[in-house]
């Protein structure tokens, strides 16, 4: 075979192989078979040896021609590929925004949120504001403000998990009323909702964690009646209009005088009921007028401000609300328990 004849037979097969590749890697096993260092015009190129002196030049010239031929040939096969590529990239990662969404099912409120949301708006109606304060305090606020000093017997009540000798993790939210009452000039209206530790077992009604909103009001005329009227309106909001408060003589160092607080039987509306024993009250808060001497530790002149504070155990209204006889429930995050509370 002459070397035409040859060149034709590789450009004839390369037209060929040309049609068939449709891929990076067949192209450049193709390259490689034409062009390479073993492909078919180089070792083409090196038979040139044998052909008479006079006809190389013509030869090398016509091979280079091929080779130029095949390149551009190879090239443009490139580009081709290389842009079919990226359009199947961009079809796989098309997105149809008119495709309607998979279902997402929504969570729902955890019941002790719901129901100190609904205590905030309850409060915030009657125009208190809402202050926090940090779960892990100082003994001087969560005891010494508060008329408990050291080796108080009241302080054994409260059975307090100790960080250091002087920073405890609060045991209810009262400590918040003595950082207010430091920080600001009556009047003052407040609730303060919050987290509590308290080394306790846990069983059907304790846990060491548990939820309190504190409230205070601090003014020139603040009386125990006014006490009773907030939280019997507190009483009737949560729980419907027959619904109303009972004080019982009390002991808080933080209050003189002090009260329990009970609410008119939820299960019974106080006719007598497993729920409260048979009395038709059940137990929910503390109050009292805040004693005279936490108001002078706390820098308010009791000569002429007075006040009321209650402190009320969330767990106990939610379990109380919605029936729930084991404070657990309210703890170990199961969804089935949870979901039944979603307010959709
Ligand atoms: N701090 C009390 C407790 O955790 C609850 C309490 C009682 C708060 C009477 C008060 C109050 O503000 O006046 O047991």
């Amino acid at each position: 075979m002459d070397m035409q004849e040859q060149l034709r037979k590789i450009q004839e097969e390369a037209a060929a192989s040309l049609e068939a590749v449709s891929d990076k890697a067949g192209l450049d096993a193709l390259r490689l078979k034409l062009l390479g260092k073993k492909g078919d015009l180089t070792m083409l190129l090196r038979s040139m040896g044998q052909l008479p002196a006079d006809m190389r030049p013509k030869a090398g010239q016509m091979i280079n021609e091929v080779r130029e031929k095949l390149t551009a040939q190879l090239d443009a096969l490139d580009s081709k590929i290389k842009k079919l590529e990226q359009e199947k990239k961009l079809a796989r990662e098309a997105i149809d925004v008119t495709e309607p969404r998979k279902h997402t099912p929504l969570g729902s409120m955890h019941p002790v949120s719901l129901v100190q949301d609904q205590l905030i708006d309850v409060f915030t109606g009657m125009g208190f504001d809402v202050v926090e304060g940090p779960e892990v305090e100082y003994d001087h606020y969560n005891f010494e403000l508060l008329n408990l000093p050291k080796n108080h017997p009241a302080r054994d009540a409260q059975d307090t998990f100790y960080i250091e000798d002087n920073i405890v993790l609060r045991t209810h939210t009262s400590p918040v009323q003595a950082r207010t009452m430091l920080t600001r000039k009556p009047p003052i209206r407040i609730v303060c909702p919050g987290r509590v530790y308290r080394a306790d077992e846990v069983d059907a009604t304790h846990s060491p964690v548990f939820h309190q909103m504190e409230g205070l009001v601090i003014d020139e005329d603040v009386t125990m009646a006014d006490l009773k009227g907030t939280l019997d309106a507190f009483a009737k909001a949560l729980y419907g209009d027959d619904v109303t408060t009972r004080f019982r003589p009390s002991f808080f160092p933080f209050t003189e005088p002090s009260a329990e607080v009970d609410l008119t039987c939820v299960n019974c509306h106080g006719k007598g009921c497993r729920v409260c024993k048979g009395t038709g009250w059940i137990e929910v808060l503390g109050a009292g007028m805040v004693n005279p001497k936490v108001l002078d530790m706390c820098g308010i002149d009791s000569k002429k401000y007075r006040g009321f504070a209650f402190g009320v155990g969330l767990e106990r209204i939610v379990m109380l609300r919605y029936g729930i006889t084991d404070m657990r429930a309210l703890y170990e995050g199961d969804v089935r328990f949870l979901s039944q509370f979603r307010e959709d």
